[in-house]
């Protein structure tokens, strides 16, 4: 595949380094969106245990949230083709504070969950701004890197969130302990998100709003000076009449523009929307949002959690370093296929290792040697392979794949799917596992082999491929 259009890839000078600078801003969405994902994990105990919560409760009152994203997800992509890219961060950020703070004082259970789900809608939001707004201010030989900037911000907030709770738990010895004003521990955990929702906000109005937008809104002196300010972009009047061509018509595009002939969709939304469902499918924030039970049955006690989350989180830190590397040299689709084939072979170690366990006397699955060792290797490896892989290719592929005209809706339907597949996967987790842990492991396995034969399939490589040229691209094999 190659692009038509003979504007170079990027600039002679290499790359400008005020994108990198406005990417990083974009990107802090995702650092919230990590963050508030994995905040409550340090939380959940104190609350299951200030409000009397059943099981059943408390897996809703930490899944909530994430249907609270879906439908901000939703929303986000009508919203950024109307009010623009920048302030729909804004909005995000605010509601995201309000959540933080609304959380953190929360009189009972329902008011949580409420303000969780509040803040889920900005967390969906920002999730689905952060990529849109990094794919159209990118130079496409950098639009890897600097997509994947995003899954570094959400793995980084998946850290800092691990260790404030940690900070929090300990300063006040016990998470259900008074620590400041009288609040517990898990309050402070909430309101912590306070700092980083500031900032978003704060750097978020510096940022200039997106070309492609400006251009949408004919605003294109504007457009112009960002392409030339920002991007680096050699010649700018051309980008914007390119940009303009791959618009189409003045009409206001609606999710109806979405619409094919094929199962109601067109064939590229579908890619997107399957992209995002597999990415959870293969049960990845079973192994973020769970992960103490995964521990304890490998033989490491409660008090241990600490350091085994730290560990898959700061190995999650490190692949998502190779995947920058490597993102815009070997392409998206052999990474994506070597993520396959990887976890594919971690997830089966796991079912195999998990087949051979035996329950304690509270009924919770226990390993013995050589089968512990064998689990605790394949749950590290199947992050070290969805880290190179899915974790933030998805994300770069659904900034990016969508012809320019379909951006921002087709992004906002398929990150509302992957919202909707992590909270099934959440939710059906307890369940599979009360089956045996082999059944659950064995499930994503099966994902996992199926993650390989659709990207071989049907995604298409778009390494390399101006914007403009989006809508060109095809499915392997499909002919043009
Ligand atoms: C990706 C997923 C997200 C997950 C994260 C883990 O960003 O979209 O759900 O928590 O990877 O690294």
């Amino acid at each position: 595949m190659s692009s038509t259009d003979p504007a170079p890839a990027s600039t002679p000078r290499g790359i400008h380094g005020k994108v990198i600078a406005i990417s990083i801003g974009a990107a802090l969405g995702g650092f919230l969106f990590g963050f508030d994902s994995s905040v409550i994990n340090g939380a959940v105990d104190s609350i299951a245990g200030e409000f009397a919560l059943s099981d059943t409760a408390t897996g809703f009152a930490v899944a909530s949230a994430l249907l609270g994203c879906a439908v901000g997800a939703w929303f986000a992509g009508g919203l950024a083709d109307k009010l623009g890219r920048i302030r729909v961060m804004v909005a995000s950020a605010v509601v995201f504070l309000l959540s933080a703070v609304g959380s953190g004082f929360a009189f009972g259970v329902w008011d949580l969950i409420g303000w969780r789900v509040v803040g889920g809608l900005a967390i969906g939001a920002a999730s689905v701004i952060a990529p849109a707004y990094i794919a159209e201010v990118a130079p496409a030989a950098f639009r890897g890197r600097l997509g994947s900037l995003q899954q570094m911000a959400i793995v980084l907030g998946i850290f800092a969130s691990l260790l404030s709770d940690e900070v929090l738990a300990g300063a006040a010895g016990g998470a259900s302990n008074e620590l400041w004003l009288g609040l517990e521990a898990w309050r402070w955990m909430f309101l912590t998100a306070v700092i980083p929702a500031l900032i978003y906000g704060g750097v978020a109005l510096t940022l200039p709003e997106s070309p492609r937008y400006l251009v949408e809104r004919r605003r294109e002196k504007e457009a112009a000076a960002v392409l030339a300010d920002y991007t680096g972009e050699p010649d700018p009047e051309h980008r914007i009449g390119l940009i303009k061509e791959s618009l189409g018509g003045d009409e206001e595009l609606t999710l109806s523009d979405l619409r094919g002939p094929r199962f109601g969709l067109q064939p590229i939304v579908w890619v997107g929307i399957l992209l995002s469902v597999l990415q959870q499918a293969v049960g990845i924030n079973v192994i973020f949002y769970y992960s103490t039970a995964l521990w304890q049955s490998v033989g490491f006690d409660e008090s241990d959690a600490f350091t085994t989350s730290t560990i898959t989180s700061v190995t999650n830190i490190v692949m998502t370093l190779v995947a920058i590397a490597l993102v815009d040299k070997v392409g998206r689709r052999s990474l994506l296929l070597t993520g396959s084939i990887g976890m594919t072979v971690s997830l089966l170690a796991m079912a195999i290792a998990f087949s051979q366990s035996t329950l304690d006397s509270a009924g919770d699955a226990q390993l013995d040697a050589p089968w512990a060792g064998i689990a605790l290797v394949a749950a590290n490896l199947f992050v070290v392979f969805f880290a190179v892989s899915w974790g933030p290719v998805v994300w770069v592929l659904l900034g990016e794949m969508f012809p320019n005209r379909l951006r921002a809706a087709a992004l906002a339907v398929a990150a509302a799917a992957q919202w909707t597949a992590n909270f099934a996967i959440t939710l059906t987790f307890p369940v599979m596992a009360g089956w045996g842990l082999q059944i659950a492991y064995g499930f994503y396995t099966l994902m996992a082999a199926l993650s390989f034969w659709f990207v071989l399939t049907k995604v298409p490589e778009t390494k390399g491929i101006e914007l403009e040229d989006m809508g060109k691209v095809s499915a392997p094999g499909a002919s043009r």
